[in-house]
């Protein structure tokens, strides 16, 4: 029998290749840079399993060139840059990494939150650039986090670690999202709808997948709903925000201020953004720990060997 063909789109860790099977024939660049379309292609018209990123748009004319492939395995928890109605059509397994990047993202989404209110970046930007002149009762005030409200559009699991990381902070909790989740015990998550948990968050942090619902779920109406002192943390997907309606609320003052992990446009950040103090900027780094991006790693490795010998396959989107 043939040797399976794995193509990885891009640069894994180390330890992530070292753990793939010796018979597998490997298909990859070791340049790190995003494949093209006609690479993707090329890949696929090649492989039995396919690991590619959430950067790697995987839509109809790149499925079509598939002549082999079983399992598509995307090293990432959110799937939207597969169709998958079209990987579901040709019978291709889809699968993702969920669990292992839950803490980490939930991390990042604190060090935005706290970067953001305590002014981390700009405070890091006057010392390095020279200009501090030392202490200053007025310099460079930020706004409290402990004893404020946090806000949650999302309560999955990553949802869940950023609010069950809230307890130290002593903040309350509200969050909407599709499903009741039950409070960790001493504290009291409270279920609300968007309109009302937009109107009471000092903090709103958005955890949910990119779909047609959600897209642009965050709009002009929903940021003139926040408070103006309020602070909004995106470490989901770019286009669940309307990007330009939140320039024009960070510009006329409509919210305190943003921590941003994903774009709409990504990897393109408008100028004007960058522009604003206000606004603490991170290259979608959330689940960028070395522990976890080898864990993504071996889940991807699991699923596609689950697939390939015709065994129940762990992490299944489709
Ligand atoms: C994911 O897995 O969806 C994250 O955005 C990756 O960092």
């Amino acid at each position: 029998m043939d040797r399976p063909t794995l193509y990885i789109t891009r640069l894994l860790p180390q330890a992530v290749m070292n753990a793939i099977p010796q018979h597998y024939r490997v298909l990859a660049d070791s340049t790190d840079r995003p494949a093209t379309a006609h690479e993707l292609g090329h890949g696929f018209s090649q492989a039995d399993a396919v690991i590619c990123t959430l950067a790697d748009r995987i839509d109809v004319s790149i499925l079509s060139q598939a002549t082999k492939l079983k399992i598509v395995a995307n090293y990432a928890v959110g799937y939207n840059n597969i169709d998958l109605s079209t990987a579901a059509q040709r019978g291709f397994i889809v699968t993702n990494t969920p669990d292992v990047l839950t803490d980490a993202t939930a991390d990042l989404t604190w060090s935005l939150l706290l970067g953001v209110a305590r002014r981390v970046a700009e405070g890091d930007a006057l010392v390095r650039t020279g200009h501090w002149t030392g202490w200053a009762p007025t310099q460079m005030l930020g706004t409290d986090v402990t004893g404020k409200t946090l806000g949650i559009v999302g309560m999955g699991r990553i949802g869940q670690a950023v609010a069950y990381r809230a307890t130290g902070f002593r903040m309350s909790v509200l969050y909407a999202g599709r499903h009741a989740v039950s409070s960790p015990p001493g504290v009291s998550w409270t279920r609300q709808p968007l309109d009302t948990v937009l109107t009471h968050s000092d903090y709103l942090s958005l955890h949910v997948p990119l779909t047609d619902t959600t897209r642009h779920l965050i709009g002009q109406r929903e940021l003139a709903l926040m408070k103006p002192t309020a602070f909004l943390i995106n470490t989901s997907r770019g286009p669940v925000i309307d990007e330009s309606a939140l320039l024009a609320a960070l510009e006329a003052g409509t919210i305190a201020g943003a921590g941003l992990d994903v774009y709409e446009h990504e990897p393109a950040v408008s100028p004007a953004l960058s522009s604003l103090p206000n606004v603490v900027l991170l290259p979608h780094l959330g689940s960028a720990t070395l522990e976890t991006r080898v864990r993504m790693g071996l889940i991807c490795l699991e699923n596609i060997a689950a697939a390939l010998e015709g065994r129940s396959v762990p992490h299944r989107v489709i």
